[in-house]
């Protein structure tokens, strides 16, 4: 009697956690999904914390400059400057060590100030698969690792069912994880446009010294910033894009292959749960792209 109540009981949970959905998502195509599916693979992300969030695209390169408005710490530095010095500093890194030692020591963002403390990366820095998220909340603010928390949570079980493990050795089915912030903005409010300008110098790199095949890009600002869009996360989710950098494009070792694929949040799949069937899709699409590499 005791275990089949626990077989109920971990049946319920996964039914809670959507995994259900999963079982209907062999083959699905999007042109036959029902008007009321279509509807919510049409449905904005939520909007963003701060109004001034998504009233422009960031800045996407050293030379665009753009407004002093939020977070230089230097009062005396633009953004221009601090998108400069940021990507200076970043082309000088050779490793993932200096990559951090080099945002560590940049003193350019005023969430280092609020922020606990710099949270870089998780996971195995030789998989295919590097995941680009937004920014740490509290939970990852505390522990200095992304994705930690409760969306965290969700983002490691829905991984698994591709059988992506960020604990796994596997090249073939780890993942390596981290943010377009690397600090904790206060509140948690979306990084603003200037605070993702000044930090693409910076992911960039380090995209380029793990050199993955697949970027997978979660929510709109990773999404915007790495794909240089200003469409919305819906339009952008769901369909591979080859990633182009728009920093350190003169050096030499540039890995210009990688294949990107954006998707919805999992913070935001916590708050819509109905929209986990296309993360799913997209999950299963990185799964496909992995077999037939
Ligand atoms: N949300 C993110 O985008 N990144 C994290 O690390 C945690 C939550």
């Amino acid at each position: 009697m005791g275990q089949q109540n626990a077989y109920v009981e971990a049946l319920r949970w996964h039914i809670d956690h959507g995994y259900d959905d999963l079982l209907a998502l062999e083959a699905v195509d999007a042109s036959t999904l029902n008007p009321a599916i279509k509807k919510l693979q049409d449905m904005p992300e939520p909007a963003p914390a701060t109004a001034q969030a998504d009233a422009r695209a960031p800045a996407m390169n050293a030379t665009s400059g753009g407004a002093t408005a939020t977070p230089a710490l230097s009062a005396s530095l633009s953004n221009a400057d601090l998108i400069a010095e940021a990507t200076a500093l970043a082309a000088k890194a050779e490793t993932l060590d200096d990559l951090k030692t080099a945002i560590a020591d940049f003193d350019g963002l005023s969430v280092k100030k609020t922020a606990t403390q710099m949270v870089f990366a998780d996971g195995n820095p030789d998989a295919k698969v590097m995941l680009v998220g937004e920014a740490p909340g509290a939970d990852e603010d505390r522990m200095g690792k992304p994705f930690v928390g409760v969306s965290g949570q969700l983002l490691d079980h829905m991984l698994g069912f591709i059988g992506i493990d960020r604990a796994s050795d596997n090249p073939e089915n780890s993942i390596y994880i981290s943010n377009i912030l690397n600090w904790r903005p206060p509140g948690n409010r979306t990084p603003t446009p200037e605070e993702m300008s000044i930090c693409l110098p910076f992911i960039e790199k380090h995209i380029q010294l793990v050199k993955p095949d697949i970027l997978l890009l979660t929510g709109g600002v990773a999404a915007k910033t790495l794909l240089s869009s200003t469409d919305s996360i819906s339009r952008l989710r769901g369909k591979w894009h080859d990633y182009t950098p728009q920093t350190h494009e003169t050096q030499n070792d540039v890995k210009t292959d990688i294949k990107a694929l954006a998707t919805y949040h999992p913070s935001y799949l916590l708050r819509t749960p109905a929209q986990k069937k296309l993360v799913w899709n997209d999950l299963l699409r990185v799964k496909q792209a992995l077999k037939s590499d």
